[in-house]
C-alpha cells in the first residue's frame, strides 16, 4: 500500500507538470514554467527513494542519476540556441528507449505471470519506445546534418516499411499467445527497424511536423510503461507529453497544410522524388550593403523575413537595430514569422524576444500574407524554404504544398545569405534568380552591422 504522503507528493508533482505546462504556453511565464516543471521532475525522483521499503542496487541507481544528471546539466549548458531541436530529439529517444527498456526487464522478470493487461502495456510500449528511440536518432542525425535532410527512399523502400510493419504487428500479437524471451527481442529488433524506415524518407517541410508526432509516442510509451511498473506519476507525466505532443503534431500539421496521415503514413507510401540542391551557375543580382541601405530608407513599406540564418548568424539584435533606424526615418516595418522559420517551433519568436523586439511588429503567416503586394522590399535574412515558390508549383519537391511567405509578392527582393546553398530541405529557390531579387551575400551579422552603418551615413 502506498503511503498517504507519497500519493500527496505525487499529486503536487502532477500538478507541477500542469501548471508547467500552462506556464510554457506563453513567452512572460515560459521561465517560470521551466522551473516548477523540473521541481516536479525532481520530487517524482526523489518520493521512490523515500516511498519504496526495499529499494535494491542503491548505488547503482544513485551512480546512474549522477552520470544522468552530469550529461544532463553539461549539454544544457553547452547546447547552442540553433542546436536545440536536434538536443530535443536526443533526449525524446531516450526517454521512449529508456521505457522499452523497462518493460522488456519488466517482462523478462515476470515471464508468463505477467497478467493480461500488463503484457499489453508492455508490448505496446516496447513497439512505440522503440519506434520512438531509432526515429528521434534518425531525427537528430538528419538536423544535425551527420546525414541528408533530404528524405531517403530505399530501392523498394515501401514494401519494406509495409513488410517490416506487418512482421511487427504479427510478432506483437504471437508475444500475447505466447510470451517468450526469442519473441520478445525478436519484436524490439523489428520495433527499432521500423523506427528507422518510419523517419528516413521524411524531408522538407514534414521533419518538425514528425519531431512533435515522435514526441507524442514517447509520451505515450511512457505512460504505458507507468502502467506496467504500476507508477502512477508515469502514467500522469508520459500523458501529458502524448496529448500535449498529439496537439502540437496536429497545430503544426494544419499550418503545414499537410494531412496528418501524410506524415503518419507517408513511410508507406514514400516513392523516390527528384530534388536538386547542386548549387547552380546561373546569374543573379547582387549589391553591397551601400545599396541595400539607399533601397531600404527610401521605401515605404518593408517586411522582414527572419529565417534559420538569424539564429545562426546571432543576428538578431544588428536586425532589431536596423529596423529601429528605418521605423526612425518615417518606413513602415513589420516582421513575418514563418510556422516553420528556424529549427523548432517559435524559434523566430524566441529569437527575436531575446533582442526585445515588440511583440506587435511580429506577424503570423496569415496575417501578413496580403501585405506583401503592397510592400517596396521584402528583406528576407538567412530563410530560404518558408520563401521558396517551389512549394506551391513543384509536385515533385519536398516543401510541395507548404503555405510558404509571399515575399515573391513584394516590389523588390532582398536576400541576406552567405552563398547560393539551398536551405533545410536541399531545394533549389527560384525566387534568388528572380529579376526583383538583390542579394547581399555574407554572414547576417556582418551584412546588416554594414547595412545599418551605410543607413546611419545617409
Ligand atoms: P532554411 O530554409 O534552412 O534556410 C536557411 C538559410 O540561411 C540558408 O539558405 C543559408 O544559406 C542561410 N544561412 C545560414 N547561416 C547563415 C548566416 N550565418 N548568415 C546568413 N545566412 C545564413 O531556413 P528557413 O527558411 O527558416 O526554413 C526552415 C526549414 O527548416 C524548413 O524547411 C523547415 O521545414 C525546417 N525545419 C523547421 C523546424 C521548425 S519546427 N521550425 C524543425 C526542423 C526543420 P547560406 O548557407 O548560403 O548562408
Amino acid at each position: 500500500m502506498t503511503p498517504v504522503w507519497s500519493q500527496l507528493a505525487n499529486l503536487a508533482a502532477a500538478l507541477a507538470f500542469i501548471f508547467a505546462l500552462k506556464g510554457l504556453s506563453t513567452p512572460k511565464t515560459a521561465r517560470l514554467g521551466n522551473r516548477v516543471g523540473a521541481i516536479g521532475a525532481t520530487a517524482a525522483v526523489g518520493i521512490i527513494f523515500f516511498a519504496e521499503s526495499n529499494l535494491k542496487h542503491l548505488t547503482l541507481i544513485l551512480v546512474a542519476i549522477g552520470i544522468g544528471t552530469l550529461i544532463g546539466f553539461i549539454a544544457a549548458r553547452k547546447v547552442q540556441m540553433t542546436q536545440m531541436p536536434q538536443m530535443v530529439a536526443l533526449f525524446n529517444g531516450v526517454g521512449g528507449g529508456a521505457a522499452m527498456a523497462v518493460s522488456s526487464i519488466e517482462f523478462l522478470r515476470a515471464g508468463e505471470s505477467e497478467n493480461f493487461i500488463a503484457l499489453l502495456a508492455t508490448v505496446f510500449t516496447i513497439v512505440i519506445g522503440s519506434v520512438s528511440f531509432t526515429g528521434s536518432i534518425v531525427t537528430f542525425m538528419k538536423l544535425q546534418e551527420l546525414m541528408t535532410s533530404r528524405p531517403v527512399v530505399l530501392p523498394l523502400g515501401r514494401f519494406i516499411t509495409i513488410g517490416t510493419a506487418s512482421a511487427t504487428i504479427f510478432m506483437a500479437i504471437y508475444l500475447f499467445v505466447n510470451p517468450a524471451n526469442w519473441a520478445l527481442w525478436t519484436l524490439v529488433g523489428l520495433s527499432l527497424a521500423l523506427g528507422i524506415l518510419f523517419v528516413l524518407p521524411v524531408g522538407g517541410a514534414d521533419v518538425p511536423i514528425v519531431i512533435s508526432l515522435l514526441n507524442a509516442f514517447t509520451g505515450l510509451s511512457v505512460a504505458a510503461s507507468g502502467y506496467v511498473l504500476d507508477n502512477v506519476l508515469l502514467i500522469v507525466a508520459g500523458t501529458l507529453v502524448g496529448a500535449s505532443g498529439t496537439l502540437l503534431t496536429q497545430l503544426m500539421a494544419k499550418a503545414m497544410g499537410r494531412p496528418l496521415t501524410s506524415t503518419l503514413f507517408g513511410a508507406f507510401t514514400a516513392k523516390a522524388t527528384k530534388v536538386s540542391g547542386e548549387v547552380q551557375d546561373r546569374p543573379v543580382k547582387s549589391a553591397g550593403p551601400n545599396d541595400i541601405a539607399i533601397m531600404l530608407t527610401y521605401a515605404s513599406k518593408v517586411i522582414i523575413v527572419p529565417g534559420y540564418g538569424l539564429a545562426v548568424a546571432q543576428a538578431q539584435q544588428s536586425l532589431r537595430e536596423l529596423v529601429d533606424l528605418l521605423i526612425s526615418k518615417g518606413v513602415e516595418v513589420e516582421y513575418a514569422i514563418h510556422p516553420v522559420a528556424g529549427r523548432m517551433p517559435g524559434h523566430m519568436n524566441v529569437l527575436l524576444a531575446e533582442a526585445d523586439v515588440p511583440y506587435e511588429q511580429l506577424k503570423e503567416m496569415d496575417e501578413i500574407n496580403s501585405e506583401f503586394a503592397n510592400t517596396s522590399v521584402a528583406v528576407v535574412v538567412g530563410a530560404n524554404d518558408v520563401v521558396n515558390p517551389a512549394a506551391r508549383t513543384h509536385k515533385d519537391s519536398p516543401i510541395y504544398g507548404m503555405p510558404i511567405l509571399n515575399a515573391d509578392q513584394a516590389e523588390q527582393v532582398v536576400f541576406m545569405k552567405r552563398s547560393m546553398r539551398p536551405g533545410f530541405a536541399g531545394v533549389e529557390n527560384e525566387l534568388l534568380f528572380n529579376d526583383k531579387t538583390t542579394l547581399l551575400f555574407g554572414d547576417a551579422k556582418d551584412s546588416l552591422s554594414k547595412v545599418v552603418a551605410a543607413v546611419k551615413n545617409m
